[in-house]
């Protein structure tokens, strides 16, 4: 009772003495996309021990240098995200944060201007609790400091972590953080892992109805690692829920699946294909995590295929539904544009095959909603080859070999 009596208290004096102010910043109209450091290189604060896996200053301009030499932000990618681990263990003498000096020696601002120079966006990472996730210091009772020193130092994009809080502080904490970020006067995307932490950790279903008007994007399930396996998971978890959370979902305010891992050579091509195109079919942020120098040639050409990127920015961001065919095949359907009139849209379709064998697919347009009266034009997404004109009405024969998907955009003629 204690407890109910301190949140309804808290969420009192937030909405009634105008302590609270909603979004409203304009970004993320399209999920955002970009590289983050935590996926491959994690805490790497030992950078004598591992000198190739150091979170520092180089690494984050080497990003931005591949970003802008190889092709990445030609094909969308913006944001240049450090994640946890970044700073002093201690505040300065003002309460402020400070970046870790061996390793930002320059500090952020110097980062900012080097990655804007560029063209680019840049992300910094917070956590509302005393501590951060890896024990560095976090952002409780400091909430306007640290969204001061962000914007201060021309930050874009803030990941904002939620480990070590209790429930009732964890559903305040976002709320006045991102009152904070918008009293700044900067704006920033801003990344919550609200869901995550209240159903994984408190056990509680979340209210997403209360987080769109906070969050730019958010975390549902649980962090991707560098394997097959956890990719699996999480393509199963949205498989699961994509119907009921799609609905939050669209331009300003995105579920957030966690990072690709595509570019690390950990998938096989064909199961980096499966995590490239789902991510792309929720419309999720498509934001992915390696070392630069690694990508091989098959990975970057995926990492950086405009006719996916397409579905996956498409402006009505629309999450695809899935319909499962079979126990391991799921045919994902998502309907975007460009539309002939206001009627007929075009769709892509993803068949996905997780089992062991390959097996036949007949798709049927129709099925799905597709109902423009003239042919529809099918490309192939992974190759961009236009494959045939056909009928909404007609049927395809698709064969998905075991462990991989078949993506296909319709366009309507
Ligand atoms: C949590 C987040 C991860 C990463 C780490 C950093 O686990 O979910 O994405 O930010 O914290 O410690």
């Amino acid at each position: 009772m204690v407890s109910y009596g301190i949140l309804f208290l808290g969420l009192f004096i937030l909405f009634f003495t105008n302590e609270v102010c909603l979004l409203e910043n304009g970004l993320a109209k399209t999920p955002p996309m970009g590289w983050m450091s935590w996926g491959y290189y994690m805490c790497a604060d030992n950078c004598s021990a591992n000198p190739d896996r150091c979170l520092n200053e180089e690494l984050i301009m080497s990003v931005a240098d591949a970003f802008y030499n190889e092709g990445y932000q030609e094909a969308g990618y913006e944001y240049i995200i450090i994640d946890d681990c970044w700073s002093e263990r201690q505040r300065d003498e003002k309460g402020r944060l400070v970046p870790d000096h061996k390793r930002f020696p320059r500090g952020m601002k110097f980062l900012a201007d080097y990655i804007h120079g560029k063209g680019l966006k840049f992300g910094m990472y917070l956590n509302i609790a005393v501590d951060t996730c890896m024990r560095y210091p976090g952002s409780r009772g400091h909430f306007r400091v640290d969204t001061k020193s962000l914007a201060e130092w021309d930050v874009d994009y803030v990941k904002v972590d939620g480990c070590f809080v209790e429930e009732e502080y964890l559903d305040i904490a976002y709320i006045k953080l991102g009152h904070y970020l918008n009293k700044t006067g900067r704006p920033m995307v801003y990344s919550c892992s609200w869901p995550y932490y209240k159903k994984y950790i408190h056990k509680h279903e979340p209210v997403y109805s209360q987080i769109v008007p906070i969050c730019n994007m958010w975390r549902n399930y649980h962090d991707v690692a560098v394997k097959w396996g956890h990719v699996r998971y999480i393509y199963k978890f949205y498989e699961g829920m994509a119907t009921e959370i799609g609905k939050y979902h669209g331009p300003g305010h995105w579920n957030d699946p966690d990072m690709l891992i595509v570019g690390t050579n950990a998938l096989s091509p064909n199961q980096n294909r499966i995590q490239m195109s789902i991510w792309a079919m929720l419309s999720a942020p498509l934001i992915f995590s390696c070392d630069m120098k690694q990508v091989t040639a098959d990975e970057r050409r995926l990492l950086q295929n405009l006719q996916l990127i397409a579905v996956a920015q498409d402006p009505l961001g629309r999450m695809a539904t899935p319909h499962k065919i079979q126990r391991d095949v799921t045919i994902w359907v998502k309907l975007h544009l460009p539309s002939k009139g206001d009627m007929f849209y075009s769709y892509s379709f993803a068949i996905v095959n997780l089992g062991t064998t390959s097996v036949s697919v007949t798709l049927r347009p129709r099925r799905y909603g597709l109902n423009s009266t003239d042919d529809y034009t099918v490309m192939d997404v992974f190759s961009g080859n236009m494959l045939k004109n056909m009928s909404a009405y007609a049927s395809m024969e698709v064969i998905v070999p075991p462990e991989d998907v078949i993506m296909y955009s319709l366009f309507p003629l």
